[in-house]
């Protein structure tokens, strides 16, 4: 499989406590040339790379993502919750993120996963930051969020992100600008693969972690499946 078929999912969270630099750097270590990662909104507007809308499941803490300052975020540890060799490592800024991207030579596609209630100020935060680096791209499941993140960053890349192709797809696709589509590799048929596939726009699959059914994807005219162990997919 070449490298530009496969995506690193929140890094390579397979291998390393997920959304953090140390998952990042696996990414890299393991020949990736994109990565994917989730991005919330702390209370102070603060960009973080999370997925969850609250803390418990990756730092033991307690309560909710938009709740919490950039200050306390930073201070919790995202690692022991993996593994006791990532104890101490952060919940990192999207700058951080992609600082440590742009050194490793990385692509990035920062998920905007918006925290309910701000969905359109964290699509226009993660455009703008994006923006400012001149490459990487975003996507989201929010329609609210990518039509924020168009109007203020259009030169941004966006990606449709869905579950199952809905039937008006492409009409909702075409009017929030999204070159991409990323679905979930469950509900993806041939049919379904096709139907994207001529239109022009590109299209990623998640997540895939079996290298023959990453290998089925991609022959049959997906882009590049996204994996939480993408070494296997890679040597597939
Ligand atoms: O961006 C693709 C994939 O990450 C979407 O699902 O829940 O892992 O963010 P999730
Ligand atoms: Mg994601």
């Amino acid at each position: 499989m070449q490298p530009t078929s496969v995506i690193g999912h929140r890094g390579a969270c397979g291998y390393a406590p997920e959304n953090t630099l140390a998952s990042i750097e696996t990414a890299a270590r393991l020949g990736l040339l994109v990565v994917e990662f989730d991005v919330k909104l702390a209370a102070d507007g603060t960009p973080f790379v999370i997925h969850d809308d609250t803390l418990e499941r990756t730092t033991g803490a307690s309560g909710s993502v938009a709740e919490a300052t950039a200050e306390e975020l930073a201070a919790l540890d995202a690692g022991s919750w993996f593994d006791d060799a990532f104890a101490g490592e952060p919940i990192p800024t999207l700058g951080a993120v992609l600082d440590r991207c742009d050194a490793l030579g990385l692509e990035a596609i920062c998920e905007i996963k918006p925290c309910p209630g701000v969905e359109s100020e964290t699509g226009r935060v993660v455009a703008r930051a994006v923006a400012e680096r001149g490459r990487h791209s975003v996507s989201s499941f929010s329609t609210t969020t990518l039509g924020a993140a168009l109007a203020a960053a259009p030169d941004v890349p966006r990606a449709l992100l869905v579950v199952i192709l809905p039937g008006r797809w492409d009409s909702v696709a075409r009017e929030l600008k999204c070159e991409s589509v990323h679905v979930w590799a469950g509900s993806l048929t041939v049919a379904a693969i096709d139907s994207v596939k001529n239109t022009g726009r590109s299209l990623c699959a998640y997540t895939v972690n079996d290298p023959e059914r990453a290998r089925f994807l991609v022959e049959t005219g997906v882009d590049a499946v996204f994996s939480d162990r993408p070494d296997r997919v890679l040597a597939s």
